[in-house]
């Protein structure tokens, strides 16, 4: 097949513009694609005398097999083939070998296609006739423009694994966090029943029967967590209560009690001091109301009081009957249902206690013992 147009040797020596650009550039890997054998050889001649490795084929179909075997760096390849031409090279390269770069080389007449395959992923053209020193500064304009943008797709990879690595470490002390708040609110829940002779438990099983109640009643997480808190401090104002009036095995006098009703403020005023406290510090507040208006320290009744105070309420009340207090002996489960059915719309939310009344009695049993069990196990490890 006669071929269309042959290269001028070095017939500009020197480009007169356009970027400096090192044309010696060994070590990389350049196939080259053309049906004119004697292009063929000059080309490779020339590309190797720059320094680089090459090979060569006589069309597409060639290169293809080429290609698996061989990472070139740039495929340099003529546009109009027998066989396999260089649009359809360019295409399977792509699909196949997306980081090598491909230059065609084309006539006046095909001007417009080896255009339009620019904008599919050609990196360059090379008119004919050319001379080589155009075909030099071609390849090695095309090698650094594939360097860079595998360098910044290397850069951008790294970003993308930094940013992903730090969020991970971001989340994991996150969570450390948050398990420790978790664990130093426990400890302190813990020694608030410490000092209370008749509460062996208390902070931690209220804790866990309001936790349950308010799932029933369909809290979301981010509430469930400052229930959790509120439920855990919720007789934390009881520091500012004397260790006597606490312990008292006598029931307290009218000035007595007004000291021990202080108690939702102080622990209202300590929690709302400290920001992811807030929320807990108004159920705190709120504990020792009643639905009909009879609590302290505020009368609120209905709606006024939270609703994390008013699932509280429920749960200490299960609670404060099922265990054993200084003038009150444990009742069943089942007495202390009733108990609660009976003050429903007084002392209790009746909305809440119906939520309550869903959850089998065994469930409550259940997270009792629970709580017993590991008292004992830490009982005994301490
Ligand atoms: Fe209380």
């Amino acid at each position: 097949m006669a071929k269309r147009f042959m290269p001028t040797i070095v017939r500009n020596p020197e480009p007169s513009e356009g970027p400096r650009v090192d044309l010696r550039s060994p070590g990389f890997r350049i196939l080259v694609v053309e049906d004119e054998t004697l292009i063929r050889d000059i080309l490779v001649r020339k590309l190797k005398g720059l320094g680089y490795e090459c090979d060569s084929c006589e069309n597409g179909l060639a290169a293809l097999n080429l290609l698996p075997a061989s990472a070139y760096d740039l495929i340099l390849t003529d546009l109009m083939m027998p066989e396999l031409g260089g649009l359809s090279l360019l295409r399977e390269t792509q699909k196949f070998c997306p980081d090598t770069a491909v230059i065609l080389v084309t006539s006046v007449s095909d001007l417009n296609i080896a255009i339009d395959a620019l904008t599919h992923g050609a990196y360059d053209y090379i008119l004919k006739p050319f001379s080589l020193q155009e075909v030099s500064v071609v390849v090695a304009r095309a090698l650094e423009k594939r360097r860079l943008l595998l360098e910044n797709r290397r850069y951008q990879q790294h970003l993308e694994e930094e940013v992903a690595s730090r969020t991970k470490q971001f989340r994991e002390a996150l969570e450390l966090l948050q398990q420790t708040y978790h664990s130093t609110l426990l400890a302190l829940g813990t020694a608030l029943d410490s000092r209370d002779a008749d509460s062996d438990g208390h902070a931690l099983r209220v804790t866990l029967y309001t936790l349950r109640l308010a799932r029933q009643v369909g809290a979301s997480e981010a509430d469930l967590k400052t229930i959790e808190q509120g439920a855990l401090l919720h007789d934390i104002g009881k520091i500012g209560v004397p260790d006597d009036l606490l312990r008292k095995p006598e029931k307290l006098s009218e000035s007595e009690w007004q000291l021990m009703r202080l108690h939702p403020e102080i622990g209202y005023r300590i929690l709302s001091r400290i920001s992811f406290l807030q929320d807990a510090a108004k159920m705190v507040l709120n504990h020792q109301e009643k639905y009909d208006g009879t609590g302290y320290p505020a009368g609120l009744r209905g709606n006024e009081v939270v609703l994390s105070a008013r699932i509280f309420a429920v749960a200490d009340t299960l609670d404060c009957m099922t265990t054993d207090r200084p003038f009150q002996r444990a009742v069943t489960f089942e007495l202390a249902r009733e108990e609660i059915i009976r003050v429903a719309g007084t002392q209790l939310d009746p909305a809440i206690v119906g939520k309550f009344l869903e959850i089998p009695l065994d469930e409550w049993k259940t997270i009792a013992q629970e709580v017993k069990a590991k008292a004992k196990a830490h009982r005994q490890v301490s």
